[in-house]
């Protein structure tokens, strides 16, 4: 199947090459990787066994050859989306078939990820997003109220109906959670769960829920497994009142930057409950 959203590689075996040598990922040349690869043992005694015929197994064709039969193992047993592509038309809802639709006609894919787990973190992961929020903030892209350059325009030419689509299919996605800094984590989950009284800071749980699953009605968002680089960014634009929120904006101008990296790192590795399907 073409991987990448816009299919630019044939296969897996195509996209395993890309990653390795893109300028903005590991910026890598084919003789360098082989290189690195040949400098340890281990591997050199696995592409042995993997390629027993060849002489000089240890070649950027065969490291590719083997991260895409690895790669084709992984799967996500019993997923909706897996099942509505083996045929099941049931298995998604309509209006999250119409948001998948839209999410890949618009380009959304590019900087969200196919899933709505974005690789680059500067654009905040998008799966499982409590759905009335997505909406409202499409809303105040287009209206101006939310000010992103990149942003206003792709919701433009949004109606609401799509919007609602697109939140459908964005809320039924899991989030991927990462990885939270060992050195920030104690203090950042003090200051998510207990805030800091002599900062007149309320704990971040009490909004944003003990697991960071946000609260769809109160239009609070799902932080869990977001992006630390873009939590740091919207507190900081919290903060400078460049983004405009009641109840976000005395919160963040009161928080310093350690505060803001803690938290931000806590809430990157923050895993939320997970909801049994
Ligand atoms: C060129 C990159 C790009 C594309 C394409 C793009 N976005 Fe975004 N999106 C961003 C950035 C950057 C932000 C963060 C804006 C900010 O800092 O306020 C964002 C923010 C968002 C948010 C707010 C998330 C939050 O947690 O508050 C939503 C919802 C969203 N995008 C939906 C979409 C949808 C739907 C599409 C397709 C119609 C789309 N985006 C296309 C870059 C992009
Ligand atoms: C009183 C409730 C409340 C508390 C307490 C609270 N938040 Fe929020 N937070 C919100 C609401 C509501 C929004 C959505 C703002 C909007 O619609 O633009 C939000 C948005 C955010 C966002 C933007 C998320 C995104 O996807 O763009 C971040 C980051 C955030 N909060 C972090 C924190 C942190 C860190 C704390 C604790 C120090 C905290 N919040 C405490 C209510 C709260």
């Amino acid at each position: 199947m073409a991987q990448f959203w816009d299919g630019r590689a044939a296969d897996l075996e195509q996209k395993a090459k890309g990653p390795v040598q893109a300028s903005v990922e590991m910026s890598n040349t084919p003789e360098r990787t082989v290189e690195t690869i040949k400098s340890m043992p281990e591997y050199v005694t696995l592409f042995k066994k993997s390629f027993p015929t060849e002489k000089d197994p240890v070649t950027f064709e065969n490291m590719a050859k083997a991260i895409a039969v690895f790669e084709a193992t992984l799967i996500t047993p019993r997923s909706a989306f897996d099942q509505y592509l083996g045929g099941k038309e049931s298995a998604l809802a309509s209006s999250e078939k119409e948001g998948l639709k839209i999410f890949m006609d618009k380009g959304c894919a590019a900087c969200h990820g196919a899933d709505g787990n974005s690789a680059s973190s500067q654009f905040p992961k998008l799966a499982g997003q409590n759905a009335a929020y997505i909406v409202k903030q499409l809303q105040d892209f287009k209206s101006g109220a939310r000010n992103n350059p990149i942003m206003s325009g792709m919701a433009a030419g949004l109606s609401d109906q799509d919007m609602q689509n697109l939140a459908a299919w964005f809320s039924s996605q899991k989030v991927k959670t990462g990885e939270a800094d060992p050195g920030l984590v104690k203090a950042g989950e003090t200051l998510y769960r207990g805030g800091d009284k002599s900062a007149q800071i309320p704990a971040c749980a009490a909004c944003h829920g003990p697991d960071g699953s946000g609260n769809g009605p109160m239009l609070v968002p799902a932080l869990a497994g977001q992006h630390a680089a873009y939590v740091i960014s919207q507190l900081q634009a919290f903060a400078n009142g460049s983004r405009t929120n009641e109840m976000m904006n005395p919160i963040a101008k009161r928080l310093n930057d350690k505060q803001m990296k803690a938290v931000a790192s806590y809430i990157q590795g923050l895993h939320r409950t997970p909801v049994q399907p």
